[in-house]
């Protein structure tokens, strides 16, 4: 694995100001699953530590779901909608392939008609990749306040007859407001960004873009769906998600002791389990929601960051870890003080 794209470390350039998510109201349990293909609650939770996920409403859109998660999160940080200076959405799940759903969300949410917006496809580093472009735009000067979502209605691409990853997979949005810092010494230490394209075609959805295009064919295969080739992204995940999050501390002098909280991108428990034991942090320590949501790929870090804010998990002075990786392979980490 090579060293990636790493900010140099110094004294932090931006904070994470306010975070905020949204959910779907539907749930899909595993029981549910075992009605719709040959599978059990028991596999599922013995095997990815899942019990149940949330399933937009058919009348949703991704841009929906991100709006009102950037809604929270700017009422969070005490600002106004116009006080934004980007919006940076990270889905894998766009409302169109054209144009960006960001531009969406900027209506919905009333920020500015000029205020630049677009989306970044990282998979489930999305939103660490988000992160680390936001924390360059506030540190050069470029924007004062900038959103990033995280954003997937993955039960779109999902083949429902397909046990092998329709278990996996929900529906949900997270997002953030990353601003200048001030003198209480919260912000963003460093992060931290791979990528690694011989994995490409290990998770994909196959069709519907230049290099296949939608076609009678392409649907009659379910080509425009979730393909996984789940154990090699097992395998690539706990490596590269323990590395990560080493160089994360490595490089900011941290301990493990100084970590208060890891919140990791959240899709496998075994893979999480293998993770904590190679970097050294015990598993009580992680940030987990991934029995209630399933993977909601880019939307699941930040999620998972609201809900430990709001339930005063994560306090103001805490440091927190986070490593995510997904699709591409892209993966990354970043070390936070709140
Ligand atoms: N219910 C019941 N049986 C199942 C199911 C299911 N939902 N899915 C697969 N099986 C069966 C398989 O068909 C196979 O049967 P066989 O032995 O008769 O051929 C058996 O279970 C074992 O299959 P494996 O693929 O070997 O199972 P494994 O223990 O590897 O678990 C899983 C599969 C959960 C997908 C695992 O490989 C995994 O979690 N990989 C990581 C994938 C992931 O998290 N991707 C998310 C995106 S990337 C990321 O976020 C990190």
């Amino acid at each position: 694995m090579g060293s990636g794209q790493n900010q140099s470390v110094s004294a932090p350039r931006s904070r994470i100001l306010g975070t905020g998510h949204y959910v779907p109201s539907r749930v899909l349990t595993n029981r549910d699953l075992e009605r719709m293909v040959d599978t059990s609650d028991a596999w599922i939770m013995e095997r990815t530590g899942i019990r149940e996920r949330r399933i937009a409403a058919p009348e949703e859109a991704s841009s929906d779901m991100a709006a009102e998660a950037a809604r929270r999160a700017i009422e969070a940080a005490g600002i106004q909608p116009t006080d934004l200076d980007l919006i940076i959405v990270a889905t894998v799940t766009p409302d169109k392939p054209l144009p960006a759903t960001a531009v969406y969300v900027q209506q919905k949410i009333g920020a500015r008609s000029d205020c630049p917006a677009f989306d970044i496809a990282a998979a489930c580093a999305g939103f660490i990749y988000g992160l680390s472009i936001a924390d360059r735009f506030v540190g050069s000067g470029g924007a004062r306040h900038v959103l990033v979502v995280g954003v997937e209605l993955l039960s779109r691409v999902l083949n429902w007859k397909d046990r092998t990853t329709c278990v996996l997979f929900g529906d949900g949005a997270g997002a953030a407001v990353v601003s200048s810092v001030t003198s209480n010494g919260s912000g963003i230490f460093s992060t931290h960004l791979y990528a690694d394209g011989t994995q490409a075609n290990s998770l994909q959805i196959p069709a519907g873009g230049s290099h296949m295009p939608a076609s009678q064919l392409t649907i009659d295969e379910g080509r425009h769906f979730v393909h996984m080739a789940g154990q090699d992204v097992f395998k690539y995940a706990v490596r590269a998600l323990a590395s990560a999050s080493l160089t994360a501390l490595e490089q900011n002098g941290f301990a493990r002791e100084d970590i208060q909280w890891v919140v990791p991108h959240q899709a496998n428990m075994r893979i999480l389990d293998a993770v904590a034991k190679r970097v050294g942090i015990e598993l009580d320590r992680f940030v987990l929601n991934l029995e209630r949501y399933g993977n909601t790929s880019s939307a699941s870090i930040p999620i998972a960051l609201d809900e430990a804010r709001r339930a005063g998990t994560i306090k103001d002075g805490d440091h927190v870890l986070m490593c995510a990786l997904g699709g591409g392979f892209a993966w990354g980490s970043a070390l936070v003080r709140f």
